[in-house]
């Protein structure tokens, strides 16, 4: 019976803590135990922030940048970011079209909290990043998921969006690449959701780009207010430095819209944070001015790093991997897994006993697929050295053999 001084908000308590956050606690707590386990589970790349970014940061605790700046960001800072996209993505903004928040995370639920009420709906494709419909549910929205399966390529289909909206419909979430599958829109295929939604002018978009730089085979990255022009003013396009330059912990993410949802945001943010850490706002600036040969190079090793671990989860019993066209996540079926047993004595019904006999039993960490929307998969995480991951996949393969 829950005491009355600890009630929740009602929303808050119906939603669920992060399943890649509670695969980082077990991992934790398994490694406490003095296991040695190879962790596929995390979300972010596995390089050092570049030193000209750090150097930055150092300059600026040294020049005495450490007060608050203003709530949407430095200027200099959006200034870059208005450049950023109009030199990436083609997108023709000024400075004050930009926000800066606490992570691309941050621009998400800001965005959300901003425009939701109780009865509106939050189209998310599935498999999807997981804090999509838990935050929408955290600001009181329904999310209304659209499965997207193999057979699709994890995208998201103009018949099946046309299908999914109402007259509740007040977002949908887009993101390519994707976590968890690495799926990337082409061209075409945004082209033709943006046919769709021109027909539904009550619709907003926002398009995670956050994995925007890691796209492989020479595929170029559209985002969606730069393939239909008309939707630009109901898109957020939002981004940030976590994935691109390797900077998760510096927590700056950024985005592009319509005046009047920034105006909302930037309302919400100065009753909140009152904007992002002054010293992570200098090493973005750092991040987006200097140079880019870092983009570069890290998209090669994923790229080769996904190469080698299709291969390895291909040639695994009861697995199958389609070829990611980004990210860094494998997206693998486990559906020859179930039914069958561990050596332990695991009967393994779903993908979660699966990633969890992977981690009890192999010593390996990946997070199961219905945490992200769709099963029976497992989202393997390649962003670690090629050591660790041949040794994973090699635990994966003699767990699957070992079946019975
Ligand atoms: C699809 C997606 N969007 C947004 C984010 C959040 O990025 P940030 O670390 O900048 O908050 C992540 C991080 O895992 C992600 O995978």
């Amino acid at each position: 019976m829950t005491v009355e001084h600890q009630r929740l908000n009602a929303n808050l308590a119906n939603a669920q803590p992060s399943a890649t956050y509670r695969m980082m606690d077990r991992v934790a707590a398994r490694r406490a135990t003095g296991a040695k386990v190879i962790s596929l589970s995390a979300g972010e790349p596995d390089f050092d922030t570049p030193v000209h970014v750090c150097d930055a940061a150092i300059d600026a605790i040294r020049s005495g940048h450490t007060r608050y700046t203003q709530v949407a960001g430095l200027r200099a800072l959006r200034e870059a970011i208005a450049a950023k996209f109009k030199r990436e993505n083609g997108l023709d903004v000024a400075w004050q079209d930009t926000i800066v928040c606490s992570g691309g995370k941050q621009v998400i639920y800001n965005a959300l909290a901003a425009t939701l009420n109780a009865g509106d709906e939050v189209i998310v494709p599935a498999p999807y990043w997981v804090s999509y419909p838990e935050m929408a549910q955290l600001c009181g929205a329904t999310p209304v998921v659209v499965e997207c399966g193999a057979d699709v390529g994890f995208k998201l289909t103009p018949e099946a969006l046309e299908k999914a909206i109402t007259p509740r419909t007040r977002w949908l979430i887009l993101n390519s690449p994707s976590n968890p599958t690495g799926a990337v829109y082409s061209r075409a295929e945004l082209a033709a959701l943006a046919q769709v939604l021109l027909g539904h002018p009550h619709v907003l978009v926002l398009s995670d780009d956050i994995y925007e730089h890691l796209t492989f085979d020479g595929e170029q990255f559209f985002t969606l207010a730069q393939v239909e022009p008309r939707l630009k003013d109901r898109t957020l396009t939002m981004n940030g430095v976590s994935k691109a330059y390797a900077m998760t912990g510096w927590r700056i993410g950024f985005g592009t819209g319509p005046a009047w949802l920034l105006d909302a945001m930037e309302k919400l943010q100065g009753q909140q944070t009152s904007g992002a850490s002054s010293i992570s706002q200098h090493a973005a600036l750092a991040a987006l001015q200097g140079p880019q040969d870092f983009i570069h190079a890290s998209r090669q090793v994923f790229q080769a790093r996904r190469d080698m671990m299709v291969e390895l989860l291909n040639n695994t019993p009861g697995l199958g991997c389609a070829v990611p066209g980004g990210a860094f996540y494998a997206f693998a079926s486990c559906e020859g897994l179930l039914g069958k047993t561990t050596p332990a004595g695991t009967l393994l019904q779903s993908d979660e006993d699966v990633a969890l006999a992977l981690l009890e039993e192999a010593n390996v960490a990946v997070v199961h697929g219905s945490a992200f929307g769709l099963g029976p998969y497992i989202r393997i995480a390649y962003a670690l050295d090629n050591d660790s991951l041949r040794k994973a996949c090699e635990a994966i393969r003699q767990f699957c053999v070992s079946l019975k």
